[in-house]
């Protein structure tokens, strides 16, 4: 059900710590406190930008929403459910409602297996019941609206560009109608004017279907272009946030204030693709 307020995610007081095997011989386990007690929500519709230096527990966030980083603390709640406290079955349905974009569309994809059935994937885990050729249907759709031609269907990752790549994965994210998708810094290793082309797929497709993003970034102007509201994050911590426009016209925090001046901003983002 709808909360009020319009939020669709909120985590509470997350908190995200690894344990990673160190030394050859004297094998010791030591701690990576990768998120620590951070708090945030999203409102439906929206685009949150997560922001911060490398290591700064971006993705850990991204992926403790997907169950995927072991928890050590705080809650997640999507919808108006605790979905930090499901069983793996009960949480199997929003797997369908939540998608991920990552960085390198090539690494997410079977080299071997045609764009049909890439963007088909989850299709066969989240609707086994749709038949084969209402799949084709719901893939040719998805193709178009990403703006690829419809001949994509029966070629192969490696025949497409980078940008052409990412929109597969955009397609393939969108096959299961989730209304939320965590973009972990999915334009990042593009050029400035594909990116472009895909931050205003991104936000052409929120403006169809409503879509609620999370979208992780290191690059500020990208973050500007399309986040409603950011976060900014320094060692595992939410160090300041609030709306995207003023964060970038006051930031209060000198970290935001750093990362603000080591980027120079890109107008050509601006009304490009
Ligand atoms: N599986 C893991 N095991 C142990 N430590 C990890 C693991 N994954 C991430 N870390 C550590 O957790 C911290 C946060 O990592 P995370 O990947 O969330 O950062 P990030 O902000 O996404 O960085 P980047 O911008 O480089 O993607 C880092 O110190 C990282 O080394
Ligand atoms: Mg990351």
């Amino acid at each position: 059900m709808d909360r009020e307020d319009g939020v669709l995610l909120e985590a509470i007081d997350l908190s995200v710590t690894y344990t990673a095997q160190r030394g050859a011989l004297l094998k010791r386990t030591e701690f990576v406190h990768a998120v620590k007690g951070v708090s945030f929500q999203v409102k439906r519709g929206t685009t949150m930008g997560l922001v911060g230096e490398s290591g700064s527990g971006k993705s850990t966030i991204g992926k403790a929403i997907l169950r995927l980083a072991p928890m050590g603390g705080g809650s997640i709640h999507y919808d108006g459910k605790e979905i930090s406290a499901l069983s793996d079955s009960e949480f199997m349905p929003y797997r369908k409602r939540i998608q991920t974009i990552f960085q390198d569309p090539y690494a997410s994809m079977n080299p071997r297996l045609t764009i049909a059935s890439i963007v088909a994937e989850p299709l066969v885990v989240h609707a086994p019941e749709m038949s084969k050729a209402d799949r084709k249907v719901r893939v040719a759709d998805l193709l178009q609206k990403v703006g690829l031609p419809a001949d994509s269907m029966n070629r192969y990752p490696h025949q497409f560009s980078g940008g052409q790549r990412q929109r597969i994965c955009i397609a393939r994210a969108l096959s299961s109608n989730p209304e939320f998708i965590i973009c972990d810094e999915c334009v990042s290793a593009l050029d400035v004017s594909v990116q472009a082309q895909i931050v205003n797929l991104l936000q052409d497709i929120q403006d169809e279907l409503g879509i609620t993003y999370l979208f992780i970034a290191h690059d500020l102007a990208v973050v500007e272009h399309i986040c409603d509201e950011a976060l900014v994050m320094e060692k595992g911590e939410i160090v300041e946030q609030g709306p995207t426009d003023d964060l970038y016209r006051s930031p209060q925090h000198p970290y935001t204030q750093r990362l603000l001046d080591a980027v120079p901003k890109m107008p050509t983002i601006v009304g490009a693709g």
